[in-house]
């Protein structure tokens, strides 16, 4: 299959791994042909990943990454450089969600927030960028949401801000390393079903229906869907993309 060879002798960077969305893209770039480097909060989860993508005959690293960290985040791009000699590909998902009524909405909320969903992505770029400046080419996939296009009606406004904040940063970025090779392009899901979706409808799982109903394909994301998306922008398929967004959700922002 064509998708089997997209990424061959690639080193990428996958963050927030561990599951979800990011699990399923570290096992379809790894079965690309790259390297896949994982960046995870929860290092056990990281390593129950790579193990699983190296048992399947793929090469897979797990790294205990917090990418709050500067310092941690930086000493990872370092390895990857020491170890594999290149960094290709960079797919900035780690990622956070949490409920909070915007009118009691203090500051650690809010800084918790940015400080995941929007430096987190900005402290990778500016660790994996210097590398892929250097060779004059790289990918850099940034996942945002559908909230950061649309907004968000379900006490994450702070949620949808970050996404928004991480929507421009990708523009931003395009525009200025696009003259040095590297291409910096956004996914925005919408609805995927994992442990952060379902926690997001917890308190009112009888929402569910209504969700499903209101997305014109009628089912949810599933973490592969977004991993496709990923790997098409990641690879040389998109070698003419860049600073844009590619909405993932089923057609829902079109209902
Ligand atoms: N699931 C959805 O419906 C949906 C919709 C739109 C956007 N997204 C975005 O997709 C991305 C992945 O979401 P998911 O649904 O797979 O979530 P998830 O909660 O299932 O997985 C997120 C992963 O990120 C890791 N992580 C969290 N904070 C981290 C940090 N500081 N450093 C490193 N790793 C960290 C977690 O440990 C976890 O493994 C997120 O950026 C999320 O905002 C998800």
């Amino acid at each position: 299959m064509l998708s089997e060879c997209l990424l061959t002798d690639r080193v990428a960077i996958v963050t927030g791994a561990g599951q979800g969305i990011g699990a399923a893209t570290a096992a379809l770039l790894a079965r690309a042909g790259a390297t896949v480097l994982i960046g995870e909060l929860d290092a056990e989860q990281a390593e129950s990943v790579a193990g699983s993508i190296r048992a399947a005959g793929y090469k897979c690293e797990a790294h205990g990454v917090d990418v709050t960290s500067p310092n941690r985040v930086r000493e990872l791009a370092a390895y990857a450089l020491a170890r594999h000699g290149r960094i290709d590909v960079l797919v900035n998902n780690a990622g956070y969600y949490g409920k909070v009524p915007t009118l009691e909405m203090d500051d650690a909320s809010m800084d918790r927030m940015m400080a995941v969903n929007y430096k987190g992505v900005q402290h990778c770029c500016q660790a994996a960028l210097p590398a892929m400046i250097a060779r004059g080419c790289g990918s850099i996939v940034n996942v945002a949401s559908m909230a950061g296009i649309k907004g968000s009606s379900s006490q994450a406004s702070h949620y949808a801000a970050s996404k928004g904040a991480v929507i421009a940063l990708t523009r931003s970025l395009a525009a200025e390393f696009g003259p040095r090779g590297v291409r910096i392009n956004a996914v925005a899901p919408g609805q995927v079903d994992t442990q952060l979706f379902r926690a997001s409808i917890k308190e009112r799982p009888e929402r569910l229906p209504g969700i499903v109903e209101a997305i014109p394909l009628r089912r949810l994301g599933q973490p592969e869907d977004i991993a496709r998306a990923i790997l098409f922008l990641a690879s040389d398929l998109a070698g003419f993309v860049t600073g844009q967004v590619l909405s993932v959700c089923g057609g829902r922002l079109l209902a």
